[in-house]
């Protein structure tokens, strides 16, 4: 089966993991618990054909990341020297974007600091894939928390036109978009 490899990036508890778990299993989960780094696998159908997703759920906060990392290494070496911890976590991330073919850039539309932060998950993407049409949607997630708001969709749309993708406004309380936005990716991953 064709296996389209998709990445979630954006800063810490804008819900990246609500969306996949969604996705996954249809439920949504309150509780917050921050990820250190998971991969799911699915075989789903994409306009009348089978495919297998996988999804790659990344780390917003560094210090998880870093917490990932020390496991990861804690498989092949018994002692490890902490001489540069953010150079490692620099070199762990590119290696994981490096896997992906796609990738989701989520923001709440809560948090105006996780919109800026998009821009920094841009150019660490762009920099490690140096491709400007690597498949890339831009994802306002919590469309549910409307007097919450804080990033309007105009500003939003404006992003995204300057990079020249798609943006939507998804809920993964609601549901709201969700099956979109991996359908959309895996559709814009299949005619590269
Ligand atoms: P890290 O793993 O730390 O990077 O965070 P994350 O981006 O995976 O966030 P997570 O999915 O864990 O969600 C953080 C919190 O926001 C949780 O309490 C979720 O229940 C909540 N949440 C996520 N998405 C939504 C949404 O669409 N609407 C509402 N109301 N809450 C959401
Ligand atoms: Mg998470």
């Amino acid at each position: 089966l064709p296996l389209h490899k998709v990445i979630m990036v954006g800063s810490g508890g804008v819900g990246k993991s609500a969306l996949t778990l969604q996705y996954m299993y249809g439920d949504f989960v309150e509780e917050y618990d921050p990820t250190k780094a998971d991969s799911y696998r699915k075989k789903v159908l994409l306009d009348g054909q089978e495919c297998l997703i996988d999804i790659l759920d990344t780390a917003g906060q560094e210090e998880y990341a870093a917490v990932s990392f020390y496991y990861f290494l804690s498989n092949f070496y018994h002692i490890i020297l902490w001489t540069d911890i953010k150079l490692s976590l620099i070199i762990i991330r590119d290696n994981y974007y490096r896997s992906g073919e796609g990738f989701l850039c989520v923001f709440s539309i809560c948090e105006r600091e996780s919109f800026a932060h998009t821009q920094d998950f841009r150019d660490q993407i762009l920099r490690v894939l140096d491709d400007e049409s690597i498949p890339f949607i831009l994802v306002g997630n919590k469309a549910d928390l409307a007097q919450k708001r804080r990033v309007s969709t105009e500003e939003a749309i404006a992003r995204a036109r300057e990079w020249q993708c798609t943006y939507y406004e998804t809920s993964a309380k609601t549901r709201q978009n969700v099956d979109e936005v991996y359908n959309d990716l895996m559709r814009k991953i299949k005619i590269r």
